[in-house]
Parts: C-alpha cells; structure tokens; sequence
C-alpha cells in the first residue's frame, strides 16, 4: 500500500502515519507538509530514518511539485490533512484558509484524477454543520444535517468537502470525507484549547475562557480518530461520508479545571475574558454510521486520554517550550493581550 499523507508534520497528521506504521507495517508512507507554523518536522524524527517513509517539504496549492510527486510515487491513497486549522486565526485573517483548505484540495484532487488514484481521503470537521443549541441535548450530527457553517475556517472546510463530492459525481474519482469532533492527544499545537491551558498552568499563566465557558464540545482521544481514518481509506464505501464522534460531550469550563486538578494548580488561575466572535455552542455527532459499516468505537475514555496527555505534555516539555517560545509570543499577546476581561 503507498498513502501519501498531506500535512503530516501536524497534530493528527503525525499521530496518523505513526498509527498506520504500527497497524499496516508494509505501507510506504510519504509526507507532504509546507512546515508552516503549525506543523514541525521534529515531529516525525521517529520515522524520518524510516526507508518506507519520505518527507517532502511543499506546498499542497503547488501543482507543479504535486504532480511531480505523484509521478514519482504514484500513491494509491491519498489523505489530505493539510489545512489551517485554527478558527481564531480564520477571524483575524481569512485569505490563507480560502487558499490552503480549498484550492489546495483542488490541486490534489486533480492530481488524483490525473494519476488514477484509487481513493482520495479528506479530512473534515463536524464544524461544517454548524452548531447545535445547548438546551436541546437529544439533537446530533448526522451526514444528512445539512451543512451550515459559521466561520471562515468551518466555511473553507465545507466548500472544499462539496468540491470533493462534486469530483465524485462530475469525474467519478473514488472519495471519501471524514467529519471528525474535537481531537486532542500528543504533538497538538499550543493555540487549541487542552495543550494551551496544560502550557499556561504548567508555566503558572493565566488560563483565558472565552465567555462563561459553557460552549460545548465533543472530545475524541486523537488515535481513535486516527483508526477511524484507516478503516475508511480501507475499507469504507467511495463517495461516502462518514461522522467519527466519540459521545463524550464537555463543557470547556469544566475542562480547564480538570486539568487544574490534574495539574495540582489552582483555579484561580482561570480568567474568563470577551467571547470569541459567532461561537459555536455546541458541537455532538452521531457515529452510528461508522460503528454500523465499519464496526469502529472509540477505544479511549476522555479520563484516561486527557491523563496520557497531560502526561505527554509532561514529559516532552521541550516541545512545546520551543513553541512557545518563539513567534507564538506575538500570537499570543495579538490575541489574547487586547481581550477584555469579564
Ligand atoms: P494542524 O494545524 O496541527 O496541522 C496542519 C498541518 O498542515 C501542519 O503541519 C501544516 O504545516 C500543514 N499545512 C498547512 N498548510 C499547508 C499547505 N498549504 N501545504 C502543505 N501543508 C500545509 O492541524 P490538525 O489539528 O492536525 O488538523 C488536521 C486536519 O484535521 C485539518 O484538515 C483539520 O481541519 C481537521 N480536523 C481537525 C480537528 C482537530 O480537533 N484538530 C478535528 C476535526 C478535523
Ligand atoms: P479550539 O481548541 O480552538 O477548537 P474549536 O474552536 O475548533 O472547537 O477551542 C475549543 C473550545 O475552547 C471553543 O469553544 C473555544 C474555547 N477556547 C477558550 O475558551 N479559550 C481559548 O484560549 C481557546 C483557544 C479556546
């Protein structure tokens, strides 16, 4: 089996090919990533002497380097990570979320009909539904909610997945699209909600909730994700869409003081300060599709995930210190140094 994966020097993106290295050892694997500010090739040092697995250091809007990576390795998966993926940063500055999420898809879906590649992959989010309202707990996600989503992020993911469906019908290139909740786990960039609030309490900062901290989310351990992805690309149907959700829906409040108390640090620390513009209240999908085709559940409870996690952001303090010690700063201070404090 040849995978090309895109944006494999980020969070799920390298959980990903080190999952398929474990399950499918005979798979050649080749990584295409920009290295963008998100994504950090010290990541994939585990497999990087790998002779089954290449990086390659491009741009996925850059057709002439797409093509000839195609005709060098001539995958017969495709899985495209690759994408801005932070909705704060959509809100400050749409135009490179138009750029990577949709016409960068674009490229690799025309790369895909060029070289016949068997099966495309997108990688998708419930954020293209929209949201749910928060006193109504019996209402989910399913592939048939139609897609309504609220931010410049939610919004280049869900063109780029009706352009995906629409290769399917006009060329009849063999697709699929995952809608995956909220992700958390190892290598997750320091701008998300969990990894955020372990840096700022393990650095004895302030840990900022938007609003009340009421908005719900529903929380998967990264590698149940990532086994839900190889399933599909293995055996699910093309020209399907398939919603990975765990049941296990949080307040965000109550997730900064868990890991608070798992931390030993005080919740003094917790600022609420001004809301995020349009934010969703609450994300919950319904993974009865992908249980009944495909026999997928989630393996990892949200206790044991987010102390395996906090562990690892424990243990691999030089990661993320080098993260945030660099341009993070000026992020940092842009976004959180002029929000008001409630
Ligand atoms: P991430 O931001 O951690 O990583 C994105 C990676 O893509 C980085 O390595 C970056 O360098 C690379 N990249 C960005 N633009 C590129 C370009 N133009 N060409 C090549 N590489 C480029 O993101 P993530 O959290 O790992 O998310 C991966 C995918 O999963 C995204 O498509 C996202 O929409 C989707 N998703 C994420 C979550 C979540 O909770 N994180 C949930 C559901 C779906
Ligand atoms: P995030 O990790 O950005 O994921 P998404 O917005 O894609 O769901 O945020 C998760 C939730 O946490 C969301 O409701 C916004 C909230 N949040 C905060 O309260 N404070 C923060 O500093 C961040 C980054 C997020």
């Amino acid at each position: 089996m040849r995978i090309l994966v895109t944006g494999g020097a980020g969070f799920i993106g390298s959980n990903f090919i080190f999952y398929m290295r474990k399950a499918h050892p005979d798979c050649r694997i080749v990584c295409i990533d920009k290295l963008t500010y998100a994504g950090d090739l010290s990541t994939l040092a585990p497999v990087m002497e790998d002779p089954d697995f290449r990086f390659v250091r491009a741009d996925i809007c850059d057709r002439a380097a797409v093509y000839s990576l195609f005709e060098e390795e001539e995958p017969e998966i495709v899985v495209n990570f690759a994408a801005e993926s932070h909705v704060d940063r959509s809100i400050e500055d749409p135009e490179i979320f138009l750029r990577t999420n949709i016409l960068g898809t674009q490229v690799l879906l025309d790369a895909c009909r060029k070289f016949g590649t068997e099966r495309f992959h997108q990688v998708s989010t419930d954020e293209v539904y929209g949201d749910l309202p928060l006193d109504r707990p019996e209402l989910f996600f399913t592939e048939e909610t139609p897609l309504s989503p609220s931010s410049p992020y939610s919004s280049s993911k869900a063109s780029a997945d009706l352009l995906v469906q629409a290769y399917y019908r006009t060329y009849g290139l063999p697709v699929s699209i995952s809608r995956c909740s909220n992700n958390y786990g190892p290598y997750q960039f320091p701008e998300k909600l969990i990894p955020l609030m372990i840096a700022n309490a393990l650095s004895g900062k302030s840990l900022p909730v938007y609003g009340q901290g009421l908005n719900v989310r529903d929380w998967l351990y990264v590698e149940d994700h990532c086994r839900a992805i190889g399933l599909i690309v293995t055996k699910g149907r093309p020209g399907e869409v398939y919603n990975v959700g765990g049941h296990n829906e949080m307040r965000n409040i109550d997730i900064v003081k868990l890991i608070c108390q798992e931390l030993g640090k005080p919740e003094s620390l917790i600022v609420h300060v001004e809301d995020r513009k349009g934010h969703d209240l609450r994300y919950a999908i319904d993974p009865a599709k992908i249980s009944r085709e495909l026999g997928w559940l989630p393996e990892t409870k949200f206790q044991d995930g987010l102390k395996k996690t906090i562990r690892w952001y424990l243990d691999n303090r030089s990661w993320w210190e080098r993260i945030v010690s660099g341009e993070y700063q000026d992020y940092y201070k842009k976004m959180y140094g002029s929000r008001i404090r409630l």
